[in-house]
């Protein structure tokens, strides 16, 4: 049997970027210093049996699990979907813990399929596969069709860096961010959680589905394309994905010379296209976004994520939001080692 072993991955958030990823867009995310640690030892019981140390009921999920979606409690989904890839040859118990806040929209599935992956034994050394899986797991636990973001930035993660992702061609390149003496990230909740996520993304990709098949990919489309398609729901639905790709260069572009004010006016355009064209803010969140950026020292805000609740992003120099959110600091991807006896 395999030695006992520790996993973490972070969550992630994402500077700009948002609803692009499953067109094979350009995203900015970092993986941010929020983590799910997975520690297991070998059982000799055919199941995967984890117990958390921040949520009730334990997931039990037999190594032949056939449909992960039914489990409970509901974190035990992602645990099943995760088995159903890996398919461990024998059974694991162990226990997982996390500091990445569930439904704020830092991608708390990913982390915990990337650490349980990787505790049961996926292979290490390619992050786009190991995410790919993730994805696959997440798809199989919830039946949302996400993208590929959320768990290549935590598989990818650099230090000090965000990420220019190009989903299409699976390229991650780092973008370093100024020193945190210089700028922050800081994470605000709206204090609203997440609700109609899933069936209004599933509509989302639909609609970007619908131009494609007008248009041909959007991310290679240019706005005078998007113009010409006739549904005005799907043209602004293209409009948002089209202009986002730009703002994702130009925010990359502006991060490379320290142009922070640049970085958010684009960061505060893409809030304005996700709220208008691709209609995934609450007035909740528009709110939030007006109070943060009125304040001094603020370069830009913006929803981060799928939207309908949950964070928002700002950047701004040290120490201009305190008391309102969490600094984040970008770190490394998800890790594994083999833990020694006792630890
Ligand atoms: C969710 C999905 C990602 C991405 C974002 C929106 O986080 O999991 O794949 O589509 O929404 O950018």
């Amino acid at each position: 049997m395999s030695a006992s072993r520790i996993a973490r991955a972070p969550g992630r958030v994402n500077l700009i970027g948002d609803h692009t990823d499953y067109t094979g867009g350009l995203v900015l995310p970092m993986a941010i210093d929020r983590e799910t640690i997975v520690q297991v030892e070998p059982s000799a019981a055919a199941e995967v049996h984890l117990r958390s140390a921040d949520e009730p009921g334990d997931a039990r999920v037999p190594l032949d699990v056939d449909d992960p979606s039914v489990l409970q409690p509901n974190w035990a989904r992602y645990v099943g979907a995760v088995v159903a890839e890996v398919r461990p040859t024998h059974g694991w118990r162990g226990v997982v813990r996390s500091t990445v806040p569930v439904g704020a929209g830092l991608s708390s599935s990913a982390a915990l399929e990337v650490a349980c992956a990787l505790a049961l034994g996926a292979p290490t050394g390619d992050p786009w596969a190991l995410a790919r899986l993730c994805q696959r797991a997440e798809h199989r636990a919830v039946g949302v069709p996400s993208g590929i973001m959320d768990q290549l930035a935590s598989c990818a993660g650099v230090t000090g860096a965000a990420l220019l992702i190009d989903c299409h061609l699976g390229s991650v390149t780092p973008s370093p961010l100024p020193p945190p003496g210089e700028l922050e990230v800081v994470v605000v909740h709206s204090g609203q959680a997440r609700t109609l996520a899933g069936s209004a993304y599933a509509e989302r990709v639909a609609q970007c589905a619908a131009a494609e098949a007008e248009i041909g990919p959007l991310r290679l489309a240019d706005p005078d394309g998007v113009e010409r398609i006739a549904d005005p729901v799907v043209r602004a639905r293209a409009r948002h994905v089209v202009t986002e790709n730009a703002r994702v260069r130009q925010v990359a572009a502006a991060m490379a010379t320290g142009d922070v004010v640049t970085a958010g006016r684009a960061m505060d355009a893409s809030h304005a296209s996700l709220a208008g064209d691709y209609a995934v803010s609450t007035p909740v969140l528009d709110a939030l976004c007006d109070r943060l950026r009125s304040r001094p020292g603020v370069f830009g805000v913006r929803l981060t994520g799928a939207g309908f609740g949950g964070c928002v992003v700002a950047l701004c120099r040290p120490g201009a939001l305190a008391g309102e959110g969490w600094v984040v600091r970008a770190v490394a991807g998800a890790s594994v080692r083999d833990a020694p006896a006792g630890e």
